[in-house]
């Protein structure tokens, strides 16, 4: 059987930055350390007056079609992930292709088109929805275009604002991929949940402390659930672990709870033992209370030993090396974790080939996704071609004043326009509105 997974992918940042420790903090009279250290993040992207989840989506994918030589008629479906849409009713992704077709001889007059949500899980749904699409027989020879895209705003003052983030991740999903193969195997952890949701508001309402928690129990769900399908899980079977990163502070309680569950009755845990004991299990306690403040005293020795820390060092802090500069891009952000964690191998001259990443997507509201990737022979040349360090250090520093107006700009409710702090460049660009209040986009050279 041919694999199917991920041939290509493109990363495109928000071009305005704002400084976390150095700008955000100040203004909150807090520590700075409460950004670098607590939540892990020294930066957070936002787009420039021009820029938009459309713009970012399509200059991602412009990027990936140029670079791997793919017209139109190579494309089968375009699918978008976000959850920061403008229009109930025209997705994304004919907006995507228009701009595309401004710039490619073709069309894309014969691909499925369409929106998915659900919170930041919905990335990976549509790369789910091309890989059974594919799996199907249904594609005729011809690829999806995947696409992560949001503006991740949160009202001013509320305590997500410091995790706010923008950008867009595209997708090329194919048969016999360059970069990833999708394992067959899944696990999934759902429930009805209301820790964070946007009832026709652009802005979230967020019970941030319950967020954590359900993404912390979500996502043991899904790991149990893959288990159920794929075979137990063992630490060393897997070079990376990206996850969902809202911000890495998140990532990093999750990886503590995820080592312990995979590491009971192995022997880690016996050797683990003779330094903090052994795990504490529920048919040893009397009540509740007693069991779980075990568990926390387990945890808290756990996340202190040599062996846990190199674990952590080299299987999950990769993955979140871009994520701290430029925050939570909600759909986006797992997709960020595979690239940053990708790049980080091949800059530290790692041969990938066969290796095999296990991915945590994770969506509010609230549903998590684990499945497993093989890394393929040609992810070296494709993660080469990315320009994720660049495009960092070329973002556009903001005062705190120029904060303000940028999130003003793109708040629906408010009508603002401001000099935009960078130049486009050889990019698609918002173009102002259409007559039945659509949004118009250009080509600039
Ligand atoms: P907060 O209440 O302002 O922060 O907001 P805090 O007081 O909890 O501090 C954060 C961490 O910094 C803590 O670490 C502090 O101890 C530490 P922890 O104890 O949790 O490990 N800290 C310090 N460390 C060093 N030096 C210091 C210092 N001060 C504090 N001086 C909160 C935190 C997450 C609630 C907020 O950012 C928020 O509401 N975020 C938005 C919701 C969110 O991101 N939730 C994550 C899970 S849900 C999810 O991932 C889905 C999502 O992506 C949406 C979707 O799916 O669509 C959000």
């Amino acid at each position: 059987m041919t694999t199917v997974g991920i041939d290509a992918i493109e990363f495109r940042t928000g071009k305005l930055k704002l400084d976390l420790p150095g700008t955000f903090a100040p203004q909150k009279g807090e520590d700075p350390e409460k950004y670098t250290k607590g939540l892990g993040l020294t930066g957070s992207s936002f787009p420039d007056s021009y820029e938009d989840i459309v713009t970012m989506a399509a200059n991602a994918s412009y990027r990936l079609m140029d670079r791997k030589g793919l017209e139109p008629d190579d494309v089968g479906r375009i699918d978008v992930a976000t959850e920061s849409s403008f229009d109930n009713s025209k997705p994304v992704s004919t907006y995507v292709a228009g701009c595309l077709e401004q710039v490619f001889d073709g069309e894309f007059g014969h691909a499925n088109k369409g929106e998915r949500k659900f919170a930041c899980v919905s990335g990976t749904q549509c790369v789910d929805d091309a890989y059974n699409w594919i799996r199907a027989g249904r594609n005729r020879g011809r690829g999806a275009l995947v696409i992560a895209t949001d503006t991740a705003l949160y009202a001013r003052g509320d305590a997500g604002e410091a995790t706010q983030g923008a950008g867009a991740v595209a997708m090329y999903v194919d048969e016999d991929p360059d970069l990833v193969a999708l394992s067959t195997e899944q696990g999934y952890g759902s429930a009805d949940e209301t820790d964070f949701l946007k009832p026709n508001q652009q802005f979230p309402s967020v019970d941030g402390k319950r967020s954590v928690q359900v993404y912390l129990a979500r996502m043991r769900e899904a790991l149990v659930d893959y288990q159920s399908v794929a075979g137990r899980v063992h630490p060393d079977d897997f070079t990376y672990a990206p996850f969902h990163t809202p911000f890495p502070g998140m990532v990093r309680k999750a990886a503590l709870l995820a080592y312990r569950h995979v590491t009971r009755d192995t022997a880690i845990e016996d050797e683990l033992a003779e330094e903090i004991g052994r795990q504490p299990r529920r048919e040893g306690f009397d009540d509740e209370e007693a069991f779980t403040g075990a568990i926390r005293e387990y945890m808290d020795g756990l996340k202190g030993t040599d062996r846990y820390r190199e674990w952590y060092a080299e299987t999950i802090d990769p993955t979140i090396e871009i994520s701290r500069e430029v925050g939570n891009w909600y759909t986006g952000s797992v997709h960020v974790a595979r690239i940053s964690a990708l790049k980080h191998a091949l800059e530290n001259d790692r041969d990938l080939a066969g290796e095999k990443l296990l991915v945590g997507s994770y969506g509010s509201g609230a549903q998590a996704e684990i499945h497993v990737e093989t890394v393929a022979d040609g992810w070296a040349e494709e993660v080469a071609a990315l320009d994720v360090d660049d495009q960092l250090a070329d973002r556009y520093d903001l005062e705190w004043a120029e904060y303000e107006e940028i999130h003003d700009v793109h708040n629906h409710e408010t009508d603002v326009e401001v000099e935009p702090r960078t130049a486009p460049d050889a990019e698609f660009v918002f173009d102002g509105w259409g007559p039945m209040g659509e949004r118009k986009y250009r080509y600039v050279e």
